[in-house]
This record gives C-alpha cells, sequence and structure tokens, in this order.
C-alpha cells in the first residue's frame, strides 16, 4: 500500500511514521517538499503520488493565533482536507483524518457524542469542523478521528510546559473548569494502525483515552508521576493552584465541557481505551528517559 503521510514533523504525524511503518510503504514529504498551503502544489503531488492511503496529521494549531490569522488556518484545517477528499473520493483511496474536541460548544457536563450538535467557540474550532464537513460530503471513504489536548515526549505541549515551570517557579495558578482527557501521540498512531487494519465501517470517531480530568488536574498528576520517577521540581501538587477559565483570558475561547464519549470506537474495535493516568506514566517516562 502507498501511504502519504502529511504533518510527519508534528506530534501525531511522528508517531504515525513509525507505528503505520509496517502497512505500507510511506511517503512522508516535509514542509520544505511539499507546500501545502498550495492547492496547486497538492494538487501536482498528488496526482504524481497517486496514493491508495493519505493520513493527514498537517494542521494549523495555533488556537490564538488562529483568530488572528483566520485565512491561513482556514488552508490548512478547511480547504486542504477537501481536497484531500476529493482526490481520495476520486482516485478510490482511502483518508484518515483529525479533528478537535474544540468543534464542540463546551456547554452542559454531559460527554459529546459522535452525533451531538457541534458549536465551534474559536476560529479554530470552526476551522476544523468544516474540514470534517468537507470530507463527511465528498463521497470519501474516511475515518475522522476527533481528539483532545494531544501531547507527547517531543513537540511543543502542555506536559513538557509543566515540567519546565516546575523547575523555575514555586507556585503556579493552573486552570480547573476546562474538562476533557489527555490524549497521547502515540495513542492516536496505535489506535488509527488497528482501525487502518480493520473492517470497522468508514466515519467519524472519538478517540482519547478514558476518564477525564480538567488541566489543573493534569498538572498535578504530571508532578506527581515526575517526582515518583526522582524528578527535583520546586512545585509539587501541593502548590499548583486551581484558576476558573475567567481569570486566564486568552485571544481564542476555549469550551469548558470537552468530555467525549468513546463508545463508538470502542465497540467497532472491540477494545477499552486505556485511562489517561497510565497513558501519562507511558508518555512522561519516554520524555524523561530521553531527556
Ligand atoms: N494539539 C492538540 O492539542 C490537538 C487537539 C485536538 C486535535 N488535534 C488535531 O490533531 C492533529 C495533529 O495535531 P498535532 O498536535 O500533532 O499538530 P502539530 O504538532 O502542531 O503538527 C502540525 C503539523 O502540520 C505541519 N504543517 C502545518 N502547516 C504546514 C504547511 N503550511 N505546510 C506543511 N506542513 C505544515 C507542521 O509542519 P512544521 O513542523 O513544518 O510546522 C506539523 O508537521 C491536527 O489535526 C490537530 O488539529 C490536536
Amino acid at each position: 500500500m502507498n501511504i502519504l503521510l502529511l504533518g510527519k514533523t508534528g506530534q501525531v504525524g511522528f508517531e504515525l511514521n513509525r507505528t503505520l511503518s509496517p502497512l505500507g510503504t510511506i511517503t512522508a514529504p516535509g514542509r520544505a517538499e511539499l507546500d501545502l498551503t498550495s492547492e496547486q502544489v497538492v494538487a501536482e503531488y498528488l496526482q504524481t503520488h497517486q496514493p491508495d492511503l493519505i493520513v493527514n496529521a498537517a494542521a494549523w494549531t495555533g488556537v490564538d493565533a488562529a483568530e488572528e490569522h483566520q485565512q491561513e488556518a482556514f488552508r490548512l484545517n478547511a480547504g486542504l482536507p477537501e481536497q484531500l477528499a476529493k482526490f481520495t473520493a476520486e482516485q478510490g483511496a482511502f483518508l484518515v483524518h483529525y479533528s478537535s474536541d474544540y468543534v464542540y460548544p463546551g456547554d452542559g457536563d454531559q460527554p459529546w457524542q459522535e452525533t451531538s450538535e457541534t458549536g465551534p467557540l474559536s476560529v479554530y474550532g470552526q476551522t476544523k469542523l468544516e474540514g470534517d464537513q468537507a470530507i463527511q460530503q465528498s463521497g470519501a471513504e474516511h475515518f475522522i478521528f476527533r481528539t483532545s489536548w494531544v501531547y507527547s515526549a517531543r513537540g511543543n505541549n502542555f506536559m513538557k510546559t509543566m515540567l519546565r515551570l516546575a523547575k523555575s517557579k514555586t507556585e503556579l495558578t493552573i486552570v480547573a473548569d476546562q474538562i476533557g482527557a489527555p490524549t497521547p501521540a502515540r495513542l492516536i498512531a496505535q489506535i488509527t494502525a488497528m482501525a487502518i487494519n480493520s473492517n470497522i465501517p468508514n466515519g467519524l470517531y472519538h478517540l482519547a483515552p478514558g476518564g477525564e480530568t480538567s488541566w489543573h488536574g493534569f498538572a498535578q498528576e504530571i508532578f506527581r508521576q515526575a517526582q515518583q520517577a526522582g524528578q527535583e521540581l520546586s512545585v509539587g501538587p501541593e502548590n499548583a493552584h486551581p484558576i476558573p477559565t475567567s481569570d486566564y483570558p486568552t485571544l481564542a475561547k476555549r469550551p469548558l465541557n470537552s468530555r467525549m464519549d468513546l463508545s463508538k470506537l470502542e465497540a467497532a474495535l472491540d477494545i477499552q481505551l486505556p485511562d489517561w493516568q497510565s497513558q501519562l506514566a507511558l508518555t512522561l517516562g519516554e520524555y524523561l528517559k530521553n531527556e
């Protein structure tokens, strides 16, 4: 199988490049080889390479920056997936794409279902939703995995920022009223490989670990596990203090409720998604080993 992987330098793309390798021959152009902002360049690349499977882990992921760079965010998060989906439908290929909990309106305290009404609060969320809808309307065979709070041993992410701050500060205040599930990029890649190799139905699936927490709860668990692993931190779980979102203003509005129901994916693949704490232990372990 001829696999085209986009976004290989990103958190999810890096893991996919390793995890998908037994499934076929991967072509993974970086930014220098393939400018994803250009529709024409992408069209020519697709015609030349004729992939059987496109795995799109490229995106505009700067949530606040998207408020001020709407056109660029729209191209990467909506225009590109639409273009990939059209090609996929025309060629009888298959498309795997990633979406976000930020497509949901964030109210209430119940987990969102794949069938729940969307209502993005930010430009980023709106562009991700338009990408999903374009794929769904294209007739292309596809999986869209909606995930949340992605982190990994590489790249810029909350886990690494917290560990850095916990060595330079003595107190931290962290948002405690946004609830969701932190998702390691490696889990996303593993489940993607399982899904490709299965015969589960096309469509939209939530993909995250089991359980729920706040950013504050996530930070406390990062500090607890890091200390347990022998890290010397000047901030531990006890001096990480909870604050409401209103005390941490950002350009883009974030949803308070990012809980996602995982039962559709679990039933389809006949798996139980592991809890977020055990997934943190694996990711933190990998990060500390290579630090
Ligand atoms: N991060 C999260 O918390 C989160 C949460 C929910 C859903 N998601 C979704 O999960 C997917 C993967 O996210 P991630 O965290 O792995 O993203 P990431 O680490 O920010 O990686 C984004 C990738 O896209 C590439 N890219 C961006 N603009 C490009 C351009 N103009 N031309 C070529 N390549 C370009 C980047 O290349 P460079 O390295 O060259 O910039 C990088 O490889 C995305 O669809 C995202 O929306 C992420």
